[in-house]
């Protein structure tokens, strides 16, 4: 399908009118776009400003972020830690490791800031913390996965955010048309919907995010 969702119109006019971002996150931006594979898979300006906008809000203590890429959301959401929280990151490409390092600590965010490299599934229980805000944002096969190792961790009344979950809008195909990994966003969005533990809003900003909130 790989429709614009979010009209390249709409998001210039919206990205005017929001905070620009910081020295550090443009220099990430750019450097990601020259240098690094896959660009795109940075949440960018927009996204990055109501990721950093929900964590101001919510004060976390402890967030926990399923792919760190080059950290532009890491950074963006370590904004709102309250004072001593700790958010952190998991990223099983080791050769992004040294760009994301220098951007942390140009933003100021190497204190607050910890990066573990490896496999999403393998490090997310050694991790010993009660998370108050989570991104998922790795592979997509594996959102149901993720969310079944952190829904009961999760403090009550804490969120969890899923990237990309429209999947370019392909989520909404038939199901012999999808992609795996629109068939996998499909599946997750319908997981979150039937499970009562939590209460939910499907979010059309950019890829889709899925807002999750524990009862
Ligand atoms: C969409 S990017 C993350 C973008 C980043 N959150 C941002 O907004 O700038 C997805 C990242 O997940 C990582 N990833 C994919 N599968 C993973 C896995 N099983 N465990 C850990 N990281 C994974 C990839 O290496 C990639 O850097």
């Amino acid at each position: 399908m790989t429709k614009v969702l979010f009209l390249e119109s709409i998001a210039v006019y919206a990205e005017k009118y929001t905070t620009p971002e910081s020295d550090a996150l443009a220099a990430l931006n750019r450097e990601t776009n020259v240098k690094i594979d896959k660009a795109v898979m940075l949440s960018g300006h927009l996204q990055g400003a109501f990721l950093q906008m929900f964590s101001y809000a919510l004060q976390p203590k402890t967030i926990i972020e399923l792919g760190t890429f080059t950290g532009y959301s890491a950074i963006c959401m370590a904004q709102g830690l309250q004072a001593g929280g700790v958010l952190h990151t998991i990223d099983y490409n080791e050769e992004l490791a040294d760009i994301t390092g220098k951007y942390i600590e140009a933003a100021g965010m190497k204190d607050k800031i910890i990066q573990h490299t490896g496999l999403a599934a393998d490090i997310l229980p050694r991790i010993d913390a009660i998370p108050d805000l989570v991104f998922i944002d790795a592979d997509k096969v594996n959102y149901g996965l993720y969310y079944d190792m952190l829904i009961d961790k999760l403090r009550p009344g804490g969120f969890i955010l899923a990237d990309n979950v429209l999947y370019e809008g392909d989520v909404m195909l038939p199901i012999e048309q999808q992609s795996k990994n629109a068939r996998a966003m499909h599946q997750f969005n319908e997981k979150i919907a039937a499970d009562e533990r939590v209460e939910q809003m499907l979010l059309p900003l950019r890829d889709g995010i899925m807002v999750i909130r524990r009862k």
